[in-house]
């Protein structure tokens, strides 16, 4: 973990498999406060939706009912507090999610999850939480690594890492 206020803190983390990248999505699912905002990258089959299934089932939800929300663009799921699951392939369709309901969801104190979230960064980038899985194949395997990172000192990526290492998710060559 490195950072200092002003800068960027990031932790990264290592999953060898899908349910360790659902365990990590439960982690940061314990970090994440009432309308915070989650940037998801990384390309295609990479595990953002694997990740939000663990996030959403840490909140109560049923993780079986989590897709990419490719051709609904939102999809709300009652958790606790409530989660909005966004696919943001290109700036402007976020503007319309906003006003098809995702501006509420985040004002009533949901958060917000956003796959192809680098995209979604000059609308709701400030104080976001951003995550980035490695592309199948990268690593070895089936190993992602997943970079999480934030504006400052960031003290729930403090909270992650500490949660993460206890549960031997932290990778063991640091920083990528
Ligand atoms: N370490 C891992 N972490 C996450 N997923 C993994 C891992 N190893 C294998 N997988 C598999 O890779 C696939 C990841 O798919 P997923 O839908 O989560 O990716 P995505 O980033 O959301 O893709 P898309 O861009 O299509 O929305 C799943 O089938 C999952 O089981
Ligand atoms: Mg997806």
């Amino acid at each position: 973990m490195s950072g200092a206020a002003g800068a960027e803190t990031r932790l990264v983390l290592e999953s060898a498999d899908a349910a360790r990248t659902r365990r990590i999505g439960a982690l940061i699912a314990a970090v994440l406060a009432p309308s915070d905002v989650l940037l998801l990258s990384g390309g295609l089959g990479a595990g953002k939706t694997t990740l939000t299934k663990g996030l959403v089932g840490a909140l109560g939800g049923d993780e079986r009912a989590v897709r990419s929300p490719t051709f609904t663009l939102m999809v709300t799921y009652e958790t606790s507090p409530p989660v909005a699951h966004v696919d943001c392939w290109r700036l402007e369709q976020l503007a319309e999610v906003l006003d098809l309901g995702l501006s509420e969801v985040l004002d009533d104190g949901g958060i917000a999850v956003i796959e192809w979230g680098e995209a979604a960064a000059p609308l709701l980038g400030a104080g976001a939480l951003r995550v980035h899985l490695s592309a199948p194949g990268e690593l070895a395997g089936e190993r992602r690594r997943i970079v999480v990172s934030d504006e400052g000192a960031s003290p729930r990526i403090a909270a992650l890492g500490e949660a993460a290492a206890a549960a031997g998710l932290v990778a063991a060559d640091g920083p990528a």
